[in-house]
């Protein structure tokens, strides 16, 4: 694979972890990553505060905004309100398997109602400028041929979707906790480069288990993007890895990535932010360096972090600089 301004990295979308200072820091370690929000329901962004679900530093775009929800009326005006916030991108969640979403009836259920999420995605472009994307699984249940995926995404492609971002497996809708759909279906990453064949000029963009650079540029010669998720989280170096690897940006320098973070996290603490809230992005960033266990065992102090004062992240990160001295 040749560095190609094209390709397509993305930071996915993760519930609880993805937040606005968690983007702030994949941002510092890749200009080019598409970044994406955890998943905010219909109800919520409608009935809620959107001002605060929807709330963006300037430092992160571009963003994309997943949102889960299944009647297309509720997401064309939640879609709205996305691109009023600022995101670059509005993406429609049908792949989360949990039981709350089940019986909401929208996410990975979505994907035997094409029709539906076809006529949701018109909706939503009749609305917004922005692009429209889906997330889904390669099926769901006994759902989960070949040719079930591609008419899934042949009929939503009809509703004006160009972009498909597929975890390479399916969601077992019974049984499996999501965290077990994370992991127990095994992963075929070929069947997403076979959907990539036959939708040659839709962007297609494989997501699942991508955790090294190697895996990741293999991934690359055969569609159009890679999203990465909990490898991301627990290791936010690897982000800037694949943004070197993938732009050929040169490779962050992690002490100062960290700095700039520390110069956002004294900002956001003089508006009230906890500091808990952004400390608890860091504590992967040192592993593999000598001095990450007492770097990681101090910022989970709960008294430290509870007491909001930065001191207590300096104080962490100086296990990490003395060692490596
Ligand atoms: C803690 C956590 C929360 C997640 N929340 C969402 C979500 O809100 N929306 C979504 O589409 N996927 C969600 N996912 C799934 C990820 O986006 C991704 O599809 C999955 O982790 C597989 O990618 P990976 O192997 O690179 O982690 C979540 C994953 C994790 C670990």
């Amino acid at each position: 694979m040749s560095s190609s301004p094209e390709k397509i990295l993305a930071v996915a979308p993760m519930m609880a972890w993805t937040d606005t200072h968690c983007r702030v820091l994949h941002r510092l370690f890749s200009p080019h990553a598409l970044l994406f929000t955890e998943m905010i329901t219909t109800g919520a962004i409608l009935n809620g505060s959107p001002e605060r679900l929807l709330r963006m530093h300037p430092s992160e775009s571009p963003v994309a905004c997943q949102i889960g929800g299944n009647d297309p009326a509720e997401l064309a005006k939640a879609a709205q309100l996305v691109e009023a916030a600022g995101f670059k991108e509005v993406n429609l969640n049908v792949g989360c398997p949990s039981e709350a979403v089940r019986l909401g009836r929208f996410g990975a259920c979505l994907m035997v109602h094409p029709k539906l999420v076809s006529e949701a995605v018109q909706r939503m472009r009749d609305r917004v400028t922005i692009p429209v994307t889906v997330k889904c699984r390669l099926g769901i249940d006994q759902h989960d041929s070949e040719s079930f995926l591609q008419a899934f995404v042949g009929t939503v492609h009809e509703g004006g979707c160009q972009t498909f971002y597929v975890h390479a497996r399916k969601a077992i809708l019974k049984g499996l906790s999501p965290a077990q759909n994370r992991n127990i279906p095994p992963l075929h990453p070929q069947r997403v480069y076979n959907l990539k064949r036959h939708f040659p000029d839709l962007t297609i963009v494989l997501n699942g288990g991508v955790t090294d650079v190697q895996t990741a540029k293999a991934h690359l010669d055969h569609v159009d993007g890679i999203m990465v998720g909990r490898a991301a989280y627990h290791n936010p170096r690897f982000v800037g890895e694949l943004e070197s690897c993938i732009f050929g940006t040169s490779p962050t320098d992690e002490l100062g990535t960290f700095e700039a973070y520390l110069e956002y996290i004294d900002a956001q603490l003089m508006t009230g932010t906890r500091l808990f809230d952004m400390s608890k992005h860091l504590i992967g960033m040192f592993g593999g360096h000598r001095g990450a266990r007492r770097y990681r065992r101090l910022l989970s102090d709960a008294t430290r972090r509870n007491s909001n004062d930065a001191a207590v992240v300096r104080e962490a990160v100086g296990y990490i600089c003395r060692t490596a001295a």
